[in-house]
């Protein structure tokens, strides 16, 4: 614990060891409270704080980490918006480079935008308020939270996030209503594409042309850092059949950059075979240059029929969970026509939602897919269901020991 949160934790308890508590001093004690929370989080619990936008309040006290998501939160697209601007204007930058206080006035002049002072001052006093900076007299200094947002991977979820999904939520009433309130399930016809105009297409045909796109892929890189590595989850080396020279060892089926195999490949250089990143072909091209020695990158769309077969190991992080049943079935189907029976294994690198309790960054990731094109996340019983309806089986369900990061089900042809 930092020397500031140890500061902040005694001025509480000598406040409440005081007794009783008037108004005001209660107040006092939950907005120290919240400077509490604020002081324990670390850059990587602002940088997810930015994609989902979230309060500094952690309001379920079961939670043992920060950063969690409260969709209903009513500041919560005002601090998303303001955060947004202070990036376009380059001055979360600014105020860590500055490494001193700082006036509205000083800060203005840094930007590489013309700023009014005194709207900027408004700003700075709102995001001081809710401790993303801090404020000495009529001065703004940058702080653990102000170092987070500075970092390019907050600007991308920040991009992807306020940029691209915020329209969405603000349409979730209009579009459930539109539908009728029953679950939705269709990719094309979302809140996402109501707030888009862009009804008929889907999630990825939407952000094809959105100025988003290229930060949604820095941030889909960024937010795996955040997370356990998976191969810390999943024996990989014990549970997956070793291959020889020129056979297939890993196809990373939606891989975006080839993230995830990096994480494979770069912790054992000397595991022989060939690993395959496959995305759609406005990602794939984009992103060969990143292919590192042995990682080859393969324009497929998984609707089509899988061109590789009898892979030791099909993996898939966050596909299932874009989208609703049957087109989960559909992709998960296309994968079972590939894999060798009693060999292959396909891994599915999601989070499993419990029946009970669940976190609030779980259940906002849900809403998360449901704005984005219909798509949900699962209970270990709705994977089931949907794995089973595609010809395939549970094998085993590893779980991260940190209790946040997605959990992998180990799957094979049934
Ligand atoms: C949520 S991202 C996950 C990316 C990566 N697996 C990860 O965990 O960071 C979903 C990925 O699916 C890809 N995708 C969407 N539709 C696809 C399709 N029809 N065929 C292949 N890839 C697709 C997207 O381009 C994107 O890279």
């Amino acid at each position: 614990m930092s020397e500031e949160s140890k500061k902040i934790l005694k001025s509480l308890s000598d406040e409440l060891e005081k007794g009783e508590l008037d108004d005001v001093g209660r107040r006092r004690l939950i907005s120290q409270a919240r400077k509490l929370v604020s002081s324990l989080k670390n850059e990587g619990d602002v940088i997810m704080d930015v994609f989902f936008a979230v309060s500094w309040i952690p309001l379920d006290p079961q939670d043992n980490v920060t950063l969690m998501v409260i969709p209903c939160f009513p500041f919560q697209p005002l601090q998303g918006n303001v955060i947004k601007v202070m990036m376009d204007l380059g001055l979360f930058k600014a105020l860590v480079s500055g490494g001193h206080p700082q006036t509205a006035a000083q800060l203005a002049e840094q930007s590489n935008k013309n700023i009014d002072p005194q709207l900027l001052n408004r700003l700075l006093r709102f995001l001081a308020a809710h401790g993303y900076v801090d404020q000495v007299e009529d001065k703004y200094q940058g702080n653990s939270a102000t170092r987070a947002l500075a970092r390019d991977e907050s600007e991308y979820g920040a991009e992807h996030s306020v940029g691209f999904l915020y329209d969405g939520y603000n349409k979730i009433p209009e579009h459930l209503k539109r539908i009728g309130y029953v679950n939705p399930a269709d990719k094309k016809y979302s809140p996402l594409s109501l707030a888009k105009n862009m009804d008929g297409k889907d999630t990825f045909e939407i952000l094809a042309v959105d100025p988003a796109l290229e930060a949604t892929n820095k941030w889909f890189r960024a937010v795996s850092a955040q997370y356990t590595p998976w191969i810390q989850t999943y024996p990989f080396l014990e549970r997956v059949p070793m291959v020889n020279d020129g056979e297939v060892q890993f196809v990373d089926v939606g891989g975006n950059l080839g993230h995830q195999t990096l994480i494979l490949k770069e912790a054992n250089p000397q595991l022989p075979g060939r690993f395959i990143v496959q995305d759609l072909t406005n990602i794939v091209p984009a992103t060969s240059h990143l292919a590192p020695a042995g990682v080859e990158f393969q324009p497929y769309n998984f609707y089509d029929e899988q061109p590789v077969k009898g892979a030791a190991c099909y993996y898939m992080r966050y596909i299932v969970h874009d989208w609703g049943n049957a087109d989960g079935i559909r992709i998960l189907t296309r994968v079972r026509e590939a894999m060798k029976p009693g060999y292959s294994k396909l891994l599915i690198n999601e989070w499993v939602v419990p029946e009970q309790g669940a976190s609030r960054m779980v259940t906002g990731a849900d809403m998360v897919m449901m704005v984005a094109g219909s798509g949900m996340e699962r209970t270990l019983a709705q994977f089931r269901e949907l794995i089973e309806k595609a010809g395939l089986k549970i094998g085993e369900v590893f779980y991260a020991k940190d209790e946040i990061s997605p959990a992998i089900i180990e799957v094979v042809v049934a």
